[in-house]
């Protein structure tokens, strides 16, 4: 059942060619010009005449949501709030029918969320969902949604949920800006060309396992990491530090690259390494300088950089390289080499892996 590989955190990782094949499947339309979600399509309405956008979510869902706020913010240049679910609940939000709070949770049965959910419908959200477990609590509360497909999750880890829900909200975000007219055409296929080949990219990106499994050897001892990303990439160093903390018990915090040195800078010398994320983006040159800070200070730098990017070996200590795609689409193939270094860190410990302690797949207790 763990189809040959040791756990089914590696399993669940290197499925995900397969698993976003399912989960694309059917909703790129027209050439790559068109993206078909029924639960857009039957509630356009709904979507045209909506003024703000909230997601709430938990943990590894939240970061999803955090990415999200970007993608409708970049396509459908509307207001997004995003929320933590706990949060939202507790702190007399401000709804009324003009919203749409979208909920996102891989099992459907996280308790705050589920909380969520129901106070933004008493306050008269339209509430949409994306989930993974059919059939769950949140998608029978929520008026309606989409589901990620992505087959069972078993690792306590999220991994292939977290992809899936990142890719469920690209096509979300682009269906809902062209609804609203506040995308172009040509982006949109553009991006659509390339979010139907992310399975084979994300199969490229797979290939830097062996490199990974090697660097994590030199990484498996310290005690704390940083993570640091911007932009796109910002969310994503908080679920690859996410992901290194649950599973090895290591400490690590993720931050906006550019907030480091408000005060997390006073951490860094020769025992804390960084993983940088630094895809050729818009926001490359602003990043190469947080490298240096960070470099100057003593502290080791894992760089994220995409495919070809030599410059970078200059002034990382290691660098990964990454496919190249639209910047909107760098966390889905910037995760995957995070995914790996995480889970080889935990394995070097001797860490169970698929049952990291105090942890359960579903928090169904608030
Ligand atoms: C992280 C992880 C948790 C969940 C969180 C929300 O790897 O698994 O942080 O993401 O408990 O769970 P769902 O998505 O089921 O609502």
């Amino acid at each position: 059942e763990k189809g040959g590989y040791d756990t089914f955190m590696l399993k669940e990782i290197f499925e995900q060619p397969s698993t976003l094949r399912d989960c694309l499947r059917g909703r790129i339309v027209d050439n790559c010009r068109r993206v078909t979600l029924s639960g857009v399509d039957l509630n356009q309405e709904r979507f045209k005449s909506a003024e703000r956008i909230t997601l709430v979510a938990c943990g590894t869902s939240w970061h999803a949501a955090l990415i999200g706020k970007r993608l409708i913010q970049d396509f459908c240049k509307m207001p997004v709030e995003v929320e933590y679910a706990s949060e939202f609940r507790y702190g007399n939000p401000v709804l009324n029918e003009k919203d749409i709070v979208i909920s996102i949770s891989q099992s459907g049965e996280t308790a705050d969320t589920l909380a969520a959910i129901e106070l933004a419908k008493a306050k008269g959200a339209f509430v949409y969902g994306i989930c993974n477990v059919v059939g769950a609590s949140i998608p029978r509360t929520t008026d309606s949604g989409t589901y990620i497909h992505v087959g069972p999750e078993i690792g306590v880890a999220s991994t292939k949920a977290f992809t899936g829900q990142v890719t469920v909200l690209t096509l979300l975000a682009l269906s809902v800006g062209h609804l609203r007219g506040a995308i172009d055409d040509a982006t949109l296929h553009e991006v659509l060309s390339a979010l139907d080949k992310i399975p084979e990219t994300i199969e490229e990106a797979l290939k830097v396992d062996t490199e990974v499994k090697k660097l994590s050897r030199i990484f498996s001892y310290a005690h704390n990491f940083l993570y640091l990303g911007r932009g796109y990439n910002y969310p994503t160093a908080l679920e690859g530090a996410l992901k290194l903390k649950e599973i090895s018990y290591i400490h690590a915090e993720g931050y906006p690259a550019a907030e480091m040195k408000h005060g997390p800078i006073a951490l860094i010398d020769h025992d804390m390494p960084s993983v940088i994320i630094a895809p050729s983006d818009s926001l490359y040159d602003k990043i190469i300088s947080n490298v240096q800070q960070v470099k100057s200070r003593g502290g080791a730098v894992v760089a994220i950089v995409s495919k070809g990017n030599k410059a970078m070996n200059d002034i990382a200590d290691f660098c990964i390289e990454i496919p190249e795609v639209p910047e909107c689409l760098t966390p889905l193939v910037a995760s995957i080499p995070l995914q790996l270094l995480a889970y080889y860190i935990a394995v070097n410990k001797g860490k169970d892996v698929d049952q990291p302690r105090n942890l359960a797949k579903s928090v169904t207790v608030e």
